[in-house]
């Protein structure tokens, strides 16, 4: 078998962001920005969301509705001001379910079977008709908004095809199926993208709060605009950072993009966020085994397109046993591959670190960008408000993030700049916005 430690450090190389790197992207990052915001081409869609910041003292019932992709929540919250919010209730369902037999993600569902299913499970947590309940709607997908509560759907991401809600209004679709499902009395009022979501939260506590954003199945940031082109106010703006091209991809990242829904989109989602990492790293492992660098040729799930998640790439990279008990569980039951060496499980654990790391350094780039932009001496603190499951659970995700800013930043800019855990922002996020544009008569 060739030499395995020498591709390694070549697989390593290929994916390493180095610190001139890291500022090289923050700079193109910036300039794409700027470009973005006045209308000009760029991959950074820089999407109005018509929401400033909250002012902490926002108030009410609200109903949530937070879909992002896998599963839709909804969520009943009392809004109690000073910042806090309580959950009332809280339900959580997946778009697809292979027992159930349904699955609203497919081009062989409809957006209007997928809002009444949505309206239904509304439904089943909000009171009867005693009053008029204001709803916040967290979508996670880029929209075109003309104002908080309309938004138009620019095309689906994470390789989700509903027919029917490309171009439609969203806000209108959920307040039909609301209607059809007899709780008319449930308003949509806003809706926002889940970075916004994220943002809004962390700020309804701390208003230092300006970066928002997620890192979990896909990937993307917004932040507040202190200067807003079309209002001259502040605005949050959803970049829709995920479309970010100006990264070199390597031969791995191009293998991915060609085969996946579409291609030539979301260059930078599909190289840092969880919905791809699990794959890149099945994708480098199975050129491995094809060039005899590794035993598996037999391994069929190997070459099954998205066998191996970021969930299989966590449980990888948490394990410290001599032996690499746990990587070798996921080799067998995600790859198909049995009886490697310790060398061999050493090299996919370390696989799945470069790209994790690869994937906290590209996005730490994005933020450096962001700061650079709004303000550029670095003469207030700012806080990044993140959520996703990538920062949250997969291990050192957040330790690498924090490391590279600190090198793109240099120690004493990087001291202006908390990175803080937004957890469930997005849900409740949209209450709030619900909230801050509900005035009940
Ligand atoms: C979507 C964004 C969203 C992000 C995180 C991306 O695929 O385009 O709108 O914010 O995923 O959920």
């Amino acid at each position: 078998m060739a030499d395995l430690s020498r591709v390694l450090a070549g697989v390593e190389e290929q994916l390493a962001v180095s610190a001139n790197l890291l500022q090289d992207i923050a700079i193109r990052f910036k300039v794409a920005m700027t470009a973005g915001l006045l209308g000009k081409p760029s991959s950074l869609k820089m999407l109005p969301a018509f929401v400033n910041a909250p002012t902490g003292q926002e108030q009410g019932t609200v109903v949530a509705v937070d879909f992002g992709g896998t599963n839709v929540r909804v969520v009943l919250i009392e809004l109690t001001g000073q910042g806090q919010a309580q959950i009332i209730s809280r339900r959580s369902f997946p778009l697809k379910d292979k027992q159930a037999n349904y699955d609203f993600t497919t081009a062989s569902a409809c957006g209007v079977q997928l809002f009444d299913f949505i309206a239904g499970k509304i439904a089943e947590i909000v009171p009867t008709a005693d009053k008029t309940y204001p709803l916040g709607h967290t979508f996670s997908f880029p929209c075109r908004q003309y104002a908080v509560n309309e938004a138009e759907l620019i095309s689906w991401t994470k390789e989700i095809k509903t027919a029917g809600v490309e171009g439609e209004n969203v806000g209108q679709l959920l307040q039909a199926a609301l209607e059809r499902n007899g709780i008319g009395h449930v308003q949509s009022l806003a809706i926002i993208n889940d970075t916004t979501g994220t943002l809004l939260t962390a700020a309804y506590k701390d208003n230092t709060t300006d970066i928002g954003t997620i890192c979990g199945t896909g990937h993307n940031s917004c932040y507040l605009e202190p200067d807003h082109p079309l209002t001259k106010q502040p605005m949050i703006v959803n970049m829709e950072s995920g479309n970010f091209d100006q990264i070199v991809q390597t031969k791995y990242d191009i293998y991915l993009d060609q085969n996946s829904e579409k291609p030539g989109g979301q260059r930078l989602e599909k190289m840092a966020s969880g919905h791809y990492l699990g794959e890149l790293v099945r994708i480098i492992v199975s050129s491995l085994v094809a060039n005899g660098y590794m035993n598996g040729e037999a391994a069929e799930s190997l070459n099954i397109p998205y066998f191996l998640t970021t969930e299989d790439l966590s449980t990888m990279l948490a394990d410290h046993t001599s032996g690499l008990n746990a990587v070798a569980r996921v080799a067998a039951n995600r790859l198909g591959m049995i009886e490697l060496r310790t060398s061999e499980l050493v090299a996919l654990q370390t696989i799945a670190r470069f790209v994790t790391i690869r994937s906290a350094r590209l996005v730490a780039a994005t933020w450096a960008g962001t700061l650079f932009k709004i303000d550029p001496e670095f003469k207030r603190r700012h806080t990044i408000a993140v959520d996703g499951s990538l920062y949250e659970k997969m291990p050192g995700y957040a330790e690498y993030l924090a490391q590279a800013m600190k090198e793109v930043l240099g120690i004493g800019n990087n001291n202006q700049v908390a990175i803080r855990l937004s957890k469930d922002g997005s849900g409740i996020g949209a209450a709030i916005a619900a909230a801050m544009v509900y005035s009940p008569h």
